[in-house]
């Protein structure tokens, strides 16, 4: 048996560690960082199934993708004046000297994979969905962490409307059926002649007297850079100067033009009711054509509140890196803030990891006969529970009590001697001896009858 040196006088009355007298620096999580505790888990695997039960519903297969890349992959596709290229990737040179990021987003990796894998010779579209982590350097606040999950779904190879349309009714369903009211807000970016001139009139309208010394210092720089990002951003003075902007709409060709009307079209039909938001542009350079955002309903100021989700399409990207041709739409719901208005909205959540029994044991001998028993039961399919490393009775009790089981099993010297077991009713404290060959029997007895 190897020695351990855990010498009482160096562990404190809270079992921190003393290091010669001195209190050992304990850690903390980093900033922007959470933990998700048992308590909360309830609410996320409710989230997290009714995420893959509609993915499934609808088609979609689950894909996990690394959550480190190359730096370029977001530089290329999220855009390199992209805020989360910009200022929000944790990105870091490796020991073989190549440039990586944590993914901030999920789509470009998809697209990597989907080159990468030669999936252009499936039959299309393929539809693929990812559950899984995201890393941003943001400046924390509610509901907004510097690593969140998305449940992130996209569809390749496929041009017509009634995929765009698809992809908002699903978000839809996945709020409604969580019982979460939510607005959806839609706009099309037409593709790149449409934004050509619109990039141009946007100029020329924040060109005109004094809106541009009222422009944040990014937007002054976006102006020249990337005119539609100045319509994303946040700051209360870019956000007033834009409801005056020209929309985007108007300048749309007639392919662009004719796609919009049909997205809206069928959500019109499927009932899903959304607003126009004639200067939703998304924060990411690669989309085209319908973009739309997701926000919980009556919330207050549309600029500042936080979207829980948003996606749209995107046909150029695929071939931008490196791909064929390839039309493509997706989106991404972030789990955090789904998860949180479930909390607010205080939904049931139905409990179904409930047991049923509890195998108790007194004694040496009983304990590791029950070791032995518990996992017989466990493969007849019980919903068994156990806490052998008690030794009182008593405390095994509460336990079982705290689980809400039906029924304890109990087990002591005298059962292992005359082949019995005690089956003790929680509910009313009775117990009866049963004998061991009969016990199955007389469980699913008692569980049927819901005595
Ligand atoms: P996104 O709008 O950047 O889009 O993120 C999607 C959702 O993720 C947001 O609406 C929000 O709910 C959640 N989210 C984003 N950042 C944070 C954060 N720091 N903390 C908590 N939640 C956050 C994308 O990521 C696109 N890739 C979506 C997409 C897929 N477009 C096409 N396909």
């Amino acid at each position: 048996m190897p020695k351990i040196n855990f010498k009482k006088k160096n562990i404190k009355k809270d079992g921190q560690m003393k290091d010669n007298g001195k209190r050992k620096r304990r850690f903390a999580r980093l900033r922007g960082m959470r933990d998700v505790l048992p308590d909360e888990y309830k609410y996320w695997n409710l989230v997290l199934c009714k995420a893959a039960k509609l993915a499934e519903t609808y088609s979609f297969n689950r894909i996990d993708i690394p959550v480190l890349e190359q730096m370029d992959l977001y530089e290329r596709s999220s855009g390199k004046t992209s805020d989360i290229v910009t200022k929000e990737m944790f990105s870091f040179v490796d020991k073989s000297g190549d440039r990586i990021a944590l993914r901030p987003e999920a789509t470009p990796g998809m697209v990597r994979s989907y080159i990468e894998h030669g999936m252009f010779n499936l039959p299309q579209p393929v539809k693929l969905f990812l559950l899984g982590p995201l890393f941003r350097h943001e400046k924390p606040q509610s509901g907004r962490y510097r690593q969140h999950n998305q449940f992130d779904l996209e569809i390749f190879g496929e041009s017509n409307p009634a995929a765009d349309a698809q992809l908002i009714l699903i978000a839809y369903n996945f709020f409604r059926e969580l019982q979460i009211e939510v607005q959806i807000q839609i706009n099309s970016i037409g593709c790149e002649e449409c934004r050509e001139e619109y990039c141009r009139q946007l100029v020329e309208f924040y060109k005109e007297r004094g809106k541009r010394a009222k422009l944040c210092n990014d937007c002054k720089k976006r102006l020249a850079k990337n005119p539609l990002r100045l319509l994303d951003c946040k700051e209360a003075p870019c956000i007033e100067l834009k409801e005056e902007a020209p929309q985007i709409v108007d300048s749309l060709c007639d392919n662009c033009r004719n796609h919009f009307i049909k997205v809206l079209e069928y959500l019109d039909e499927l009932d899903v009711a959304y607003n126009l938001d004639p200067h939703l542009v998304r924060g990411l350079d690669y989309y085209n054509k319908t973009v739309f955002e997701i926000f919980p309903l009556n919330s207050e100021d549309q600029g500042r509140q936080i979207s829980l989700g948003g996606g749209g399409r995107y046909d150029g990207l695929v071939e931008q890196m490196g791909g064929r041709p390839t039309p493509a739409c997706g989106f991404g719901i972030g789990i955090e803030r789904a998860v949180s208005q479930v909390k607010e909205k205080n939904i049931p959540i139905k409990e179904n990891n409930k047991a049923d029994i509890f195998l108790a044991q007194l004694g040496e001998q009983a304990r590791q006969k029950a070791m032995v028993l518990f996992e017989e039961l466990r493969r007849a399919g019980f919903q068994i529970r156990e806490a052998f490393t008690k030794d009182s009775l008593r405390s095994q009790l509460e336990i079982a009590n705290r689980m809400g089981v039906k029924f304890s099993l109990i087990l002591g010297q005298k059962e292992i001697m005359d082949k019995t077991i005690l089956i003790r009713d929680m509910e009313s404290g009775i117990q009866e001896v049963v004998d061991c060959k009969k016990l199955i029997l007389e469980i699913e007895k008692r569980l049927n009858n819901g005595k």
